[in-house]
């Protein structure tokens, strides 16, 4: 495997970043408001977060919700969550096993209402792993429950992407602090493994394949949930 200053890949990478973090927690405010009407937070739900990051959308449900599960493959977030929630009773964190991410048996026992899996599975290696998150996410689930894999890559190349952050930038006045982040991106790690290992882009007919192969009773939602609106959701009834 090809090394980019001595980062191995996107597992390797998310455990040092520091150049997302305050990007980020823009887009789980955005993310959180636009999913208010389609995922209908309440109090009566036990939310299950993939890839949480450093734990934005765990602060911004913490009082909306009955529970949240945050896990990641980043042993670094998942710690820095476990300090920053650890006066909140409602929420908990646990690492993923970084040779067998899509395994969620070890939360079986919660049964879940909500699963959210935002900005990650282009970290994924195929799409044969996101059918294998899918099938974990179908045991662990309360019946009736609702699974939205967000901000979905489907087509290759960053201009779109680095376009429409920007009109959002000027719309959300954060131009600036976008231009800035642009900036740092392109002489970052992340710029490295992009260009080494590069995202996995899933186009829509794909996305359709695969909700056809699994038999699912699922949609998908190309308004925008983030800042990337190119991008696609895959919305997942139980
Ligand atoms: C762009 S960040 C998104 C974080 C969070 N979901 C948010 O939107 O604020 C990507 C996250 O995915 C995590 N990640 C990368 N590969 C992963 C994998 N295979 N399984 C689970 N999480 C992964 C990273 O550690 C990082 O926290």
């Amino acid at each position: 495997m090809r090394e980019v200053n001595n980062i191995k890949g996107w597992i390797e990478y998310w455990n040092t970043d520091t150049v997302f973090l305050n990007i980020m927690g823009k887009i789980a405010g955005f993310f959180f408001s636009r999913t208010m009407p389609i995922l209908n937070y309440s109090s009566e739900d036990t939310v299950l977060d993939i890839g949480c990051g450093p734990g934005d959308l765990e602060y911004l449900l913490k009082d909306e919700v009955k529970e949240i599960y945050g896990v990641d493959t980043s042993q670094r977030f998942i710690q820095e969550c476990q300090k920053k929630f650890s006066k909140n009773s409602n929420v908990f964190f646990y690492k993923l096993d970084e040779k067998k991410y899509t395994d969620l048996s070890f939360i079986k026992n919660k049964k879940v209402s909500i699963i959210i899996c935002l900005s990650v599975i282009q970290y994924y290696k195929s799409v044969e792993e996101v059918e294998m998150l899918i099938r974990s996410v179908k045991k662990i689930a309360r019946p009736g429950a609702t699974f939205l894999i967000a901000d979905i890559p489907v087509k290759h190349g960053a201009l779109k992407d680095i376009l429409s952050l920007l009109k959002v930038s000027l719309k959300e006045k954060i131009l600036f602090e976008t231009l800035k982040f642009l900036f740092q991106l392109r002489f970052s790690k992340y710029y490295k493994v992009r260009s080494s290992r590069g995202l996995l882009i899933i186009s829509e007919r794909e996305l359709t394949q695969l909700i056809n192969r699994l038999r699912l009773n699922a949609r998908l939602l190309k308004m925008p949930l983030t800042f990337n609106h190119g991008r696609m959701h895959l919305l997942i009834n139980l």
